[in-house]
């Protein structure tokens, strides 16, 4: 291994760069790396396109390489974050988008919603106030009765998006929780506002519409990029297959194939060992998929298990070793926790060259 270098990135292991970034803000997506980390990271590892994001998120790599003309393919096991991923990266029509706008907002009165909800964590009572939910329905139906499937996607994102601002949902950590007490916008306002955002935004897009599979990273195969650039779950970080359960529900997906970051077990042990069982299986993912010569940057975090420092990016550098790769860790942050007796908690850069 070839040791730890320092570069400061700032915020750009955080979403926080991008939220009021056009597009890119399109689905606030906590967990995602910002544009300016997929800029930096390819300009000092030289990184070559096709460019592959197997845990792709909100599709912050593939936008960004659709923006700067490069092509790039990008993969997730939640079909709510491919549907994302592509909304972002599509070329559309404008007029086509004003006129399903237009149908979408004739929407019916009362609508009697309770029996489409198959979300088992919360009633809809408990999720919308009564007539955002009426509100919230009716557009929904609106929308899923658009044929094609670039418009019906495009109005199912703008929707889903609000949920943070429309619904008394709000996510503490890694969990869904309801607060009454919040202050919400109403539903059809809103998506008006977001949807007309949205197309004065998208004939920003053009160019190279990336490919955006669902499936598992840990099996994934059958094609050949020069560069991946991605971040994985991070070690007991967000429950994935929980935090966008709700969305995923209502636009009516289901998912599955999740690695195994975040494990319901007291045994840390298991989880760690589930954890780094399945990132092997993504850095042998990564050795299949990549060219001769190809370099992944792969954004992980340190963890602390159990009152003790997992050294995620040494272990996952090491084992990239194992498999064959010259390695080495770029720090990208570091936070103090001494006062709990352990030393910094990085997230760093782990570069794997084939
Ligand atoms: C840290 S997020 C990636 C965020 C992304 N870099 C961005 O900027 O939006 C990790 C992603 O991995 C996905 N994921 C978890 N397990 C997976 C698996 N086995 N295969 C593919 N994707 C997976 C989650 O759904 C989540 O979207």
């Amino acid at each position: 291994m070839g040791g730890l270098t320092y570069f400061d990135f700032g915020d750009d292991f955080t979403f926080s760069p991008d939220k009021k970034k056009p597009i890119y803000n399109w689905f606030y997506y906590k967990e995602a790396f910002s544009s300016g980390f997929v800029e930096k990271i390819i300009k000092m590892l030289d990184l070559k396109p096709p460019f592959f994001d197997p845990f792709c998120g909100a599709g912050t790599t593939l936008l960004y390489c659709k923006m700067n003309g490069m092509k790039s393919s990008g993969l997730d096991c939640n079909p709510l974050s491919a549907m994302v991923s592509r909304v972002k990266t599509r070329n559309y029509e404008i007029k086509i988008l004003e006129e399903n706008l237009s149908k979408i907002l004739e929407i019916k009165a009362n609508y009697n919603e309770d029996k489409r909800w198959g979300f088992k964590f919360f009633r809809p009572d408990e999720v919308f106030p009564r007539k955002s939910l009426s509100d919230f329905f009716s557009l929904l139906e609106n929308i899923e009765n658009i044929e094609e499937k670039r418009e019906k996607e495009f109005f199912m994102t703008a929707l889903l998006s609000l949920i943070p601002q429309t619904s008394f949902i709000f996510k503490d950590g890694g969990v869904l929780k309801i607060d009454k007490k919040k202050k919400l916008m109403p539903v059809k306002i809103a998506f008006k506002r977001k949807a007309l955002r949205m197309i004065s935004e998208a004939s920003a897009l053009n160019g190279i519409e990336p490919n955006v599979f669902v499936g598992d990273a840990r099996n994934f195969k059958g094609f050949k990029f020069s560069s991946i650039i991605t971040s994985p779950p991070y070690l007991n970080g967000v429950d994935y297959s929980k935090i966008y359960g709700l969305e995923l529900n209502l636009a009516g997906g289901e998912s599955e194939g999740f690695l195994r970051s975040f494990l319901l077990s007291k045994d840390m042990k298991a989880v760690k060992d589930a954890y780094f069982d399945d990132m092997e299986k993504v850095l042998r993912m990564f050795d299949e998929c990549l060219i001769e010569n190809g370099v992944a940057a792969m954004v992980v975090g340190n963890s602390v298990v159990g009152g003790k420092m997992i050294e995620v990016d040494r272990i996952l550098s090491e084992m990239g070793e194992k498999i064959g790769f010259k390695t080495y860790i770029v720090v990208g942050k570091e936070r103090g926790i001494r006062h709990l007796g352990l030393p910094d908690v990085r997230e760093s850069v782990v570069v794997l060259k084939k």
